[in-house]
């Protein structure tokens, strides 16, 4: 118990600090926290993905994870604030076109944003018994609206 207590102590700084580790101004603050809630986002499309590939999927599963997609996908507008990109001097993998292409970086998001809405829809279709291919359907298309932002607005 105390090891494992003492354990947790040891680690809780370093995963802060691999959270990006930018500094603690209003942009570095917003540059982290962009990028957990990246984190975030990504860790519940994997699951959709990953139960997809079990031989039966876990629908209240991929519900939730869907849920936290979707909740995900409204709140992003607000995850970009002036000031933390990389023109401020921060770590961060977002192009300087977020900012500077700002009508085409809210299409391609606007265009997630409606993907996960139908996301969840088809999560709760196959929840309700209907069959796998329509949630197939909804995570290849959500898949392809983030594939497009990361090829426009996001580094390698
Ligand atoms: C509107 C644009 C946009 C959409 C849509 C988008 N992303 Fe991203 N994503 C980004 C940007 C920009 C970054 C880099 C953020 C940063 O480093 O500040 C990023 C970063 C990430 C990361 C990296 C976190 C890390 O460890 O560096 C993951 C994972 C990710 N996105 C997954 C997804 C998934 C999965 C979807 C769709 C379900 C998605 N993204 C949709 C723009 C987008």
């Amino acid at each position: 118990m105390r090891n494992s207590l003492s354990a947790i102590a040891i680690l809780a700084p370093l995963l802060a600090l691999s959270a990006c580790g930018n500094p603690d101004t209003p942009g570095g603050r917003a540059a982290d926290a962009r990028h957990e809630n990246f984190e975030a986002l990504g860790d519940a499309f994997k699951t959709i993905g990953d139960e997809l590939k079990a031989q039966a999927p876990d629908a209240q599963k991929v519900r939730a994870a869907a849920a936290t997609v979707a909740a995900k996908a409204k709140d992003m507008p607000g995850w970009f604030p002036a000031g933390s990109g990389p023109d401020a001097g921060l770590k961060t993998d977002a192009k300087a076109d977020v900012w500077t292409k700002p009508d085409e970086f809210r299409t391609v998001m606007t265009a997630f944003q409606d993907s996960s809405v139908k996301l969840l829809a088809a999560a709760d279709g196959f929840a309700a018994g209907q069959p796998v291919v329509g949630l197939q359907e909804a995570v290849k298309q959500a898949g392809g609206t983030c594939k497009k932002c990361h090829d426009g607005f996001k580094t390698d």
